[in-house]
């Protein structure tokens, strides 16, 4: 409700208005919808573009909450409406039972395979490979003294990356940069064309998993993610076929175009922020990475990658915030929202890279917490440090008002992020 109070010369002042959401200025500059929401309408009922109707949490104590509430149910059986929501083309594909659509006992199983292969070590084993991916991308634009950091950088470093721990071949992985492609460039538009891409890379995976699965018969097989994941199933918890891909899909889906906002949103945040960046500069010219770890953790906080957490359904008549939910509707947990909450977070407007006491909802809460976070830190760290590093006078190449947000649900990232700097020929 509007608690305004009456103005000085007597007359009430009109509720304001609700703030319009999903326009094309709300995709450029959500928060002040966000900070309406959270004061005026915490737990919000909203019409979203796709015509299905959603519950939006935008408080921070609220939205932990809920991505810790087993009542809210992953599994889009429990939608009043099965069947409009969810990535595009995961349910013609085959594609449903991956850790985002699912819920305990099975959740619970397939986490802990997932967990054996992805591990931190493996992920920690993997740094200088990432650190020679970066190099390269860099290389490809250094000496022309411009570039589009989303085309040219932010786009092909996760998927390289990911293509690489899965262990798809080198000369395979041009046609995934071009599939996953497909599902960006149309993120948002016709669902017939993302549709199309992850059923090509389904037959793909299926067909790669049935490799690997045959090596190992003969060998030890691989040492990469998917081999491993294999082995995880044969010695314990079992994995079907079908969940073998979608767990793999799942892995490219949800580290994807993650990773390429965090690198995106991350280095336009430090371009409009210059004493931060100078800040992050001067502290990797001392060889410290203390920083750099505290700074990425804000960049996530301030302008994180996922805007809303994947979808959630009331398997029962709840309440959130004093509001009742009834059961069958969808809840969508508003992570940017909550991110910003003063309640919450000191000066949550400002850029702080040395922030304390940040328990930022980028990665979700609960037992869905993002699961390739250990890879996805690793990629942003090293993707920003070595930009700053290599390119030390990187600036914006546009009017910030020319730049363009990709607005659909869940994700919050650039279009295009053209930036210009001092020429340099070597590393
Ligand atoms: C789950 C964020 C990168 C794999 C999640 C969730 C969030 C998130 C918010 C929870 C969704 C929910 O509860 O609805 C991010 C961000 C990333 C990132 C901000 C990059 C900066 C990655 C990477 C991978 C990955 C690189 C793997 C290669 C996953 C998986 C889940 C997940 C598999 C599902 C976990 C489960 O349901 O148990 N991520 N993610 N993510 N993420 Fe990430």
């Amino acid at each position: 409700g509007s608690g305004a109070a009456p103005v000085a010369s007597g007359t009430a002042s009109a509720p304001a208005p609700v703030p319009e959401l999903f326009s094309w200025e709300f995709a450029s500059d959500p928060y002040p919808a966000y900070a309406w929401l959270r004061e005026h309408a915490p737990v919000h009922r909203t019409r979203l573009p796709s015509g299905v109707e959603a519950w939006l949490v935008t408080r921070y104590a609220d939205a932990r909450q809920a991505l810790a509430d087993q009542r809210l149910s992953k599994n889009p059986v429990h939608h009043a409406e099965p069947g409009k929501t969810g990535i595009p083309g995961e349910r013609s594909a085959g594609l449903m039972t991956h850790l985002l659509n699912i819920d305990p006992p099975d959740h619970t199983r397939l986490r802990r395979l997932v967990s054996k292969a992805f591990t931190p070590r493996r992920v920690a084993a993997f740094a200088p490979r990432v650190q020679e991916l970066t190099d390269r991308l860099i290389d490809s634009f250094a000496a022309r003294g411009s570039a589009d950091l989303i085309h040219e950088f932010a786009f092909p470093l996760p998927i390289y990356a990911i293509c690489d721990m899965l262990g798809v071949p080198a000369e395979d992985q041009d046609d995934f940069r071009d599939w996953a492609g497909m599902m960006i460039r149309h993120g948002g538009g016709p669902r017939g064309g993302v549709a199309r891409s992850v059923k090509k890379i389904r037959g793909y995976l299926a067909e790669l998993i049935h490799r690997k699965r045959e090596d190992l018969g003969q060998d030890d097989g691989a040492d990469d993610l998917i081999s491993g994941l294999i082995r995880a199933s044969d010695h314990g918890d079992h994995l079907t076929e079908a969940e073998a891909v979608a767990m793999c899909f799942v892995l490219l889906f949800a580290g994807f175009e993650t990773t390429i906002n965090l690198i995106g949103n991350g280095t336009y945040a430090l371009l409009r922020n210059p004493e931060q960046r100078a800040r992050l500069q001067s502290s990797l010219a001392a060889g410290e990475t203390g920083l750099l770890e505290t700074g990425v953790e804000e960049l996530l906080r301030y302008d994180g990658p996922v805007e809303l957490a994947t979808w959630r359904y009331a398997t029962t008549g709840l309440t959130i915030g004093g509001q009742p939910i009834p059961a069958g509707d969808p809840v969508l947990v508003v992570l940017a929202a909550a991110d910003r909450d003063p309640e919450r977070f000191g000066a949550p407007d400002v850029l702080d890279l040395g922030r304390k006491d940040n328990q930022h909802l980028g990665y979700g809460h609960g037992i869905h917490y993002c699961l390739g976070a250990p890879l996805a830190r690793l990629e942003g760290q090293t993707a920003l440090a070595t930009l700053l590093t290599r390119l030390p006078d990187l600036r914006l190449g546009v009017d910030p008002d020319e730049l363009r947000w990709r607005g659909g649900l869940i994700m919050r990232g650039l279009r295009t992020l053209p930036v210009e700097f001092t020429p340099s020929a070597h590393r």
